[in-house]
């Protein structure tokens, strides 16, 4: 909008502003959030590009949910009494007076989209991938986001043991292709039949030892026990080691099932470690449940899950047994950095293209689109006049050919093909572009490691 000049207004110097304008402060992230620059997208593409790789070559097939859920969803499925729950989810209620919450994970989602679009029906097991930002309001630090991205694996409708070891083998291969070396964690949480009777147990051997638990410590007590072993607090971790280990108390079913996994994996020869105080933090798992550790020890999991065979039904579907794991990209990515991996580029354009004054160039974003029809990526920059800086680009991109056009050039109705590596110049009928360019390209292949 023009402002009128009026008396009020009215500049006294030409430097002056009409207007004067308010200090703004500029706009910043939310805390915990993070922005994912294009420098970063070659490590989230990797791992993307291998997390689907896998997914394909398992038969898992893809499927989103929401980010926003009903509230209750999650308080049914992950348990009212879990750390997620009772300080970590982003809850509102909205202008229509639903209770809603930002995903904080992915596995209660799918569980209710598996019931609402009547997956019992489809040939079992169901199996589903996920990839996409969850949620939580936790503490910001190193690996630990209020948004942060999950690839998630489930497999629904399927008891025997053989789907706990798919998808351990899923993951572990997932680290493999990563080149991350990594240890897998497991343990068994029993079932309902079995699981109380430990509680009990558990309870009172650290009932005699309350007044030296740590406050969060004396509260588990109470209302999650199994929550006692995996607290990180030194002291308590020296009496979780002293603590009855569940896998004494599994009822028989439960016990076999362990049994069976354990042998498949040993099976296909994958290493795991048993691991009697990893109980995870949400409640809906029975029976197995694993971690994914880098190999620092004490760090945040790489990716963690279990089985849950009565979340289905406790959220009102038919009975369906099911596993899953999910894992986090951030972490990953930053294991990867921290490693040093070499990670695929996207390959550079196939060649750059120039070109000198303004008929040249409308020739030029013409020319552009006729390569691009022939399948070759081209790279340009059409609003810089001058041909060194044209160059500079192509070079920074890594091109191996320039394709320049002035007005010479046009007039001959040529156009100059550069070699960028050893600067020599061909001069080539128009006509005859796509095909010289083409004929290059063949015999020259490109960098894809960073
Ligand atoms: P979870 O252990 O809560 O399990 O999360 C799985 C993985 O997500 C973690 O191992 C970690 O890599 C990543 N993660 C969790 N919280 C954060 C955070 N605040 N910042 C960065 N990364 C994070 C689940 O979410 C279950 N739904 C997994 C599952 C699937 N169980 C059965 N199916």
């Amino acid at each position: 909008m023009i402002t009128p000049a009026t008396e009020k207004n009215k500049p006294t110097t030409p430097e002056e502003p009409l207007v004067k304008v308010k200090k703004v402060v500029p706009p910043q992230l939310v805390r915990g959030m993070h922005d994912i620059l294009p420098v970063e997208w070659p490590w989230w593409s990797f791992v993307m590009s291998e997390v689907g790789d896998l997914a394909q070559i398992y038969s898992f097939e893809r499927i989103e949910t929401p980010a926003l859920e009903k509230t209750n969803l999650f308080t049914r499925a992950i348990g009212a009494a879990t750390d997620v729950v009772e300080k970590e989810m982003y809850s509102f209620v909205d202008q229509s007076g639903d209770h809603l919450s930002l995903r904080p994970e992915y596995t209660a989602g799918l569980a209710r989209a598996y019931i609402e679009h009547g997956m019992h029906t489809w040939p079992q097991p169901v199996k589903l991938y996920a990839l996409g930002s969850l949620f939580r309001h936790e503490r910001p630090q190193a690996g630990r986001y209020r948004e942060f991205w999950q690839f998630d694996f489930e497999i629904l409708g399927e008891a025997s043991p053989t789907a706990d070891c798919q998808l351990i083998v899923v993951a572990a291969a997932l680290f493999e292709s990563l080149h991350l070396p990594v240890t897998v964690q497991i343990n068994s949480v029993g079932c309902p039949n079995c699981r109380p009777a430990y509680r009990t147990v558990l309870q009172d051997y650290y009932r005699t030892k309350r007044s030296v638990l740590c406050e969060d410590c004396k509260r588990r007590l109470q209302r999650n026990p199994l929550r006692l072993l995996d607290c990180k607090e030194e002291a308590d971790q020296a009496l979780a080691r002293q603590a009855p280990q569940l896998v004494d108390f599994l009822c028989e079913p439960c016990h076999t099932h362990f049994v069976r996994l354990l042998e498949y994996l040993d099976e296909v020869e994958l290493a795991y470690q048993l691991n009697p105080y990893l109980v995870r933090g949400l409640d809906y798992y029975t029976r197995t449940v694993f971690e994914v550790w880098g190999p620092e020890e004490g760090k945040s999991a790489l990716a963690a899950g279990g089985r849950y065979d009565n979340l289905i039904a406790e959220l009102g579907g038919v009975p369906t047994p099911a596993v899953g794991f999910a894992g986090g990209v951030e972490r990953v990515v930053s294991e990867l950095k921290a490693r040093q991996v070499g990670i695929p580029l996207p390959p550079p354009p196939d060649l750059f293209l120039a070109c000198l004054g303004e008929t040249a160039r409308k020739k030029a974003i013409r020319l552009f689109e006729d390569l691009r029809r022939q399948g070759i990526r081209v790279a340009e920059s059409f609003t810089k006049d001058g041909l060194k800086s044209q160059l500079e680009i192509a070079n920074r991109l890594k091109v191996k050919f320039t394709l320049v056009m002035g007005q010479k050039e046009l007039t001959d109705g040529t156009i100059i093909v550069r070699d960028m590596e050893n600067g020599i110049q061909e001069i080539v009928d128009q006509q005859k572009v796509v095909e010289e360019v083409q004929k290059r390209l063949a015999t020259h292949q490109p960098d894809t490691l960073a």
